[in-house]
């Protein structure tokens, strides 16, 4: 198959990725609206059962550790948090991306959950600190997202990770996204944001997905935003969570300090409240990986 020929497939391959649940998109949704609370994620998930019974499950888990069985989807939802019940409603929405093995990155299956889960972590945290205000619910979703193209490139970059790697150490591919678009004509971030597009995903989270690793190229008013995605994705990487054969492959783009104004030593303050956050985070959805690994 020449490039051009990869390309089509690709995007087949992205027109044949299953639509997510209504509940999921009006959740991603509601994430980008300024005011928001838990009674409006009540009112989403208690019309879909799945999701429902997804999230009691989770409460009365183990790593919730409560003594008396919840039973109320309010209660539930209140103990969890918005940002948990999202993460509930992507990781069951775009299971089939995020559980798969990514051989075309040379990654273990659940690689790329765990690198969008510490990424939207990182990013709510990174945008408590951003000089024009950002939504943090907003950029949790964001960094949630930001890679699902890499769950359908995988499949089509076997057998590349070597090649690639020879490819950047000789200098003739600046980053991981640029040899992607070399062998395939499109690469993860625009894959994502052709799927967020069928998906129906409302702005900015499409063009947050697209631009991730090229900040500097959106409009000025989603600087803020996409410096946040972006610092967030590095520091995921730097703390061994990435996706295999890409991690820290890619370029900083300083310029974020402009936006997000950090201080060495707040940096680290940051990636310690990521690691903590984290490890929270993991413990609940744990009962997920191991269900996955069976
Ligand atoms: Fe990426
Ligand atoms: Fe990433």
């Amino acid at each position: 198959m020449n490039r051009q020929e990869k390309q089509a497939a690709v995007r087949e391959a992205i027109n044949k990725v299953p639509l997510i649940s209504s509940a999921a998109a009006r959740l991603l949704e509601l994430s980008g609206e300024s005011e928001h609370g838990i009674v409006d994620i009540v009112n989403i998930v208690k019309y879909d059962a799945v999701l429902t019974s997804q999230i009691l499950k989770v409460v009365n888990s183990a790593a919730f550790a409560r003594r008396t069985e919840v039973y109320s989807i309010d209660h539930a939802v209140s103990l969890l948090g918005e940002d948990m019940v999202v993460g509930i409603a992507m990781s069951e929405a775009a299971a089939l991306l995020f559980d798969k093995k990514l051989e075309g990155y040379a990654a273990e299956a659940g690689s790329l959950w765990r690198h969008d889960l510490k990424t939207a972590i990182a990013a709510k945290i990174i945008a408590g600190y951003a000089r024009t205000k950002v939504n943090g619910d907003l950029a949790f979703t964001c960094g949630l997202l930001h890679d699902l193209g890499k769950g359908v490139l995988s499949d089509f970059l076997r057998n590349t990770p070597e090649k690639i790697r020879r490819a950047m150490e000789e200098k003739k591919v600046p980053d991981y996204a640029a040899a992607e678009r070399a062998i395939l004509g499109i690469d993860h971030a625009e894959a994502g944001y052709e799927l967020s597009l069928n998906w129906n995903l409302p702005a900015p989270l499409p063009q947050a997905i697209r631009f991730h690793h090229q900040p500097a190229l959106i409009d000025e008013a989603l600087k803020p935003l996409l410096y946040t995605i972006h610092l967030a994705d590095i520091v995921a990487m730097m703390s061994g969570v990435g996706t295999g054969s890409d991690d820290l492959q890619y370029t900083l783009d300083t310029a974020y300090e402009m936006y997000i104004p950090l201080s060495g030593n707040e940096l680290a303050m940051v990636m310690l409240g990521v690691e903590q956050e984290f490890s929270k985070a993991a413990a609940v959805f744990l009962g997920k990986e191991e269900e996955a690994s069976e």
